[in-house]
């Protein structure tokens, strides 16, 4: 148990014990976790020389021993890092560092865990990150700012998201507090991602609370009956335009943000649509008129999943000529045992 933990449940008990009722305050509490927002200077590129994002980089505390920097292209900086044992970084000090580079610069960062942990809070939203790769890490802070609208005004530069085998570990009030409800939705960045993306993975998420055994400090199911009728049900559409891979394999995936993906997000460039492994049963029902909504798709991977019944999927008169694929829907390794004649 850390010292914020216990910060945190003293402050829990506290304020439950003075009888405020923390459900209905929307503004911020943790004030703590607003990103700063430095200001920009635009009228000058603030360094002129590369050596200099070397140089900054140098003093971002942790990030500078953990991780190398180089450059890979003219304007091209990839960052590596491995963050073992009980060492840590937090991306809002790469945030705060990239506005201090010229603002052509690209980064790709590269995070791989040996134990350590990284407070990444989604959407991972810097200014100049193109891609972003994390390896077998665990994830804090990951709903923290669902709510910060700041975050939506940073540039939604990335290009390219993954994450392998990645655990997020949340707090019970950081996941309540993160809720869209109708007097305090949750930001476009939080609810849609990024959204200039060409590639998005997400292979193998978990997810597991540090406070779950001490269920008596935020009583979830409490503060979700009461708070009921304020719900924020109205959901975006999300606009993917540049997406051509979406991957969320290997894990439990919430219903609702693949009936997102599926129906209700614009998506007209993707080419790879995969649920593998993640022991769905009727998705396939779901993608009823796919082609109408994904005229390039190339491929649907539901291999490795539990579907039992094939239902006839339509694809309203569209051919091979007017689309440029014939689109595979990948079937393998489910629990298929019959077929009707018509499908
Ligand atoms: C922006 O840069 C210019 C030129 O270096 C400087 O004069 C000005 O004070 C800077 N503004 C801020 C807000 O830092
Ligand atoms: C950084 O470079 C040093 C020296 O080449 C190497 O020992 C270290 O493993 C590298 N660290 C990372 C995170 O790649
Ligand atoms: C990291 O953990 C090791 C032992 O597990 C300990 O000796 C060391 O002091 C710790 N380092 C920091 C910075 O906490
Ligand atoms: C830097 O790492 C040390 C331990 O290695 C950790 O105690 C400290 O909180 C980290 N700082 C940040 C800003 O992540
Ligand atoms: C996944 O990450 C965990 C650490 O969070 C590690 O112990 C485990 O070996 C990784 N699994 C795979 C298949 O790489
Ligand atoms: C949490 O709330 C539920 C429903 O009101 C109640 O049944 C349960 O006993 C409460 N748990 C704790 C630990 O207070
Ligand atoms: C779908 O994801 C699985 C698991 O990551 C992977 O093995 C498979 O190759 C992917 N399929 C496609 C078509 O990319």
């Amino acid at each position: 148990m850390n010292t914020f933990f216990i910060f945190l449940s003293t402050y829990n008990l506290l304020r439950l014990g003075l009888g405020f009722n923390i459900f209905t305050v929307t503004p911020e509490i943790h004030t703590d976790l607003v990103a700063k927002q430095p200001q920009r200077n635009n009228s000058v590129d603030t360094y002129k020389h590369f050596s200099d994002v070397m140089n900054e980089f140098e003093m971002l505390g942790n990030w500078s021993n953990l991780c190398n920097i180089s450059q890979t292209g003219r304007t091209d900086f990839n960052i590596m890092c491995i963050i073992k044992g009980n060492s840590s970084i937090k991306l809002s000090e790469f945030r705060d560092f990239t506005y201090r580079v010229s603002s052509n610069i690209r980064f790709d960062i590269s995070v791989t865990c040996e134990d350590g942990i990284i407070y990444f809070p989604w959407p991972f939203r810097a200014d100049k990150l193109h891609r972003i790769y994390i390896k077998d890490c665990r994830i804090k802070d990951y709903n923290t700012e669902f709510k910060n609208s700041l975050i939506d005004q940073i540039p939604d530069t990335i290009k390219f998201l993954q994450m392998d085998n990645v655990t997020t570990i949340l707090r019970m009030e950081e996941v309540y507090d993160s809720l869209s409800k109708v007097n305090s939705p949750i930001t476009r960045a939080a609810e849609c991602g990024p959204e200039n993306a060409i590639v998005i993975i997400r292979r193998g998420t978990k997810t597991t609370f540090e406070d779950m055994q001490n269920n008596g400090l935020f009583n979830f199911s409490t503060a979700l009956t009461n708070d009921k009728h304020y719900f924020d049900i109205q959901k975006r559409t999300c606009l993917y335009d540049n997406l051509e891979v979406f991957e969320i394999s290997g894990m439990n995936v919430d219903r609702q943000v693949v009936d997102k993906i599926v129906q209700v997000n614009v998506a007209e460039n993707l080419k790879v649509l995969n649920f593998s492994g993640n022991g769905m049963s009727d998705t396939l029902y779901k993608l009823q008129g796919w082609r109408l909504r994904f005229p390039v798709m190339e491929y649907i991977d539901l291999s490795d999943n539990n579907i039992r019944d094939l239902p006839m999927i339509r694809d309203f008169g569209m051919t091979v000529k007017e689309t440029k694929s014939v689109g595979i829907i990948d079937l393998r390794r489910n629990k298929i045992t019959s077929l009707t004649k018509k499908v």
